[in-house]
């Protein structure tokens, strides 16, 4: 790993307390150690409460060590389509999915969005959302999409969005199809769909859950592929670089139940 790399997401109060694994393993199941009064303790990359519950330690970790730099990569993604599209005269209004502590929120801030709703399935991401970026989010919810209740619907309803990010969230097993496709049905016709996922999710033999239902919405004109873009998500843990595609589609229509497969 290259520790002279200089970002702003290196956090001083985390210098010497965080540790990697250098063996290689599956990206699901890699982990770091942090120290704290009582020693070293692990933590899995996917067990997120106990990562956003240690200040800082997201930004850190992810993006600091690991130079993740995809909020960047499908934001300016989402930047360049939204200039050049008919929605270019009306500033976005901005589902974002799996938000966690407010890197992508930031970042659609920075490119002019003038609302933005988060989105967690955990308190604690809400919660480190407000001490870390406090000033992102109009407003936060806290809730399962598989299940909506009333009061998250009105809430996405009022956001009137005609566009959603969701930036490191989908394909290990994280946020399910339906959950996705019910954020979807929030969005505007015309709208912007902007995400990204492990590069390979993307090829035709993966055939459930996700990977499927964008191929579908593509074949069946519900989504509109306007730019798509491999590049470098952030390093594995052994240092070995982790390759993700970044997609912005326009959407052209509701997305009909019989089209979601498996919540793979
Ligand atoms: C790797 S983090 C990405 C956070 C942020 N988008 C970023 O790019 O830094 C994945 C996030 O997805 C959230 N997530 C996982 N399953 C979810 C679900 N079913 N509904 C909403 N959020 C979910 C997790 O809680 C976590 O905050």
């Amino acid at each position: 790993m290259n520790s002279a790399v200089s970002s702003e997401y290196f956090r001083s109060d985390w210098h010497g307390r965080v540790r990697l694994p250098s063996d290689r393993r599956p990206q699901d199941a890699e982990w770091c150690e942090i120290k704290d009064e009582e020693g070293w303790r692990r933590i899995r990359f996917h067990d997120y409460a106990e990562i956003y519950r240690e200040r800082w330690l997201y930004d850190h970790l992810f993006y600091g060590l690991l130079e993740c730099r995809s909020p960047q990569r499908v934001v300016g993604l989402l930047a360049e389509v939204h200039a050049e599209s008919p929605l270019a005269q009306r500033p976005l209004r901005v589902i974002d999915v799996g938000a966690g502590n407010g890197i992508v929120g930031h970042q659609v801030r920075k490119a002019g969005a003038e609302y933005v709703l988060g989105i967690d399935i955990l308190p604690e991401a809400r919660i480190a959302a407000e001490k870390e970026r406090p000033d992102v989010y109009d407003d936060y919810i806290v809730g399962d999409l598989t299940q909506p209740t009333l009061e998250m619907e009105q809430k996405l309803a009022r956001s009137r969005a005609n566009c959603l990010t969701c930036v490191a969230a989908l394909g290990f097993g994280d946020i399910p199809p339906l959950a996705y496709a019910n954020a979807v049905k929030f969005v505007e016709c015309g709208g912007l769909i902007a995400f990204n996922i492990k590069a390979e999710f993307l090829d035709s033999r993966y055939t459930h859950g996700f990977s499927e239902l964008i191929r579908r919405a593509q074949a069946g004109g519900i989504l509109r592929i306007e730019a798509l873009r491999r590049y470098r998500h952030r390093l594995s843990t052994a240092g070995d670089p982790i390759f993700y595609t970044a997609l912005v589609a326009t959407k052209l229509a509701e997305i009909p139940p019989d089209m979601l497969v498996d919540p793979a």
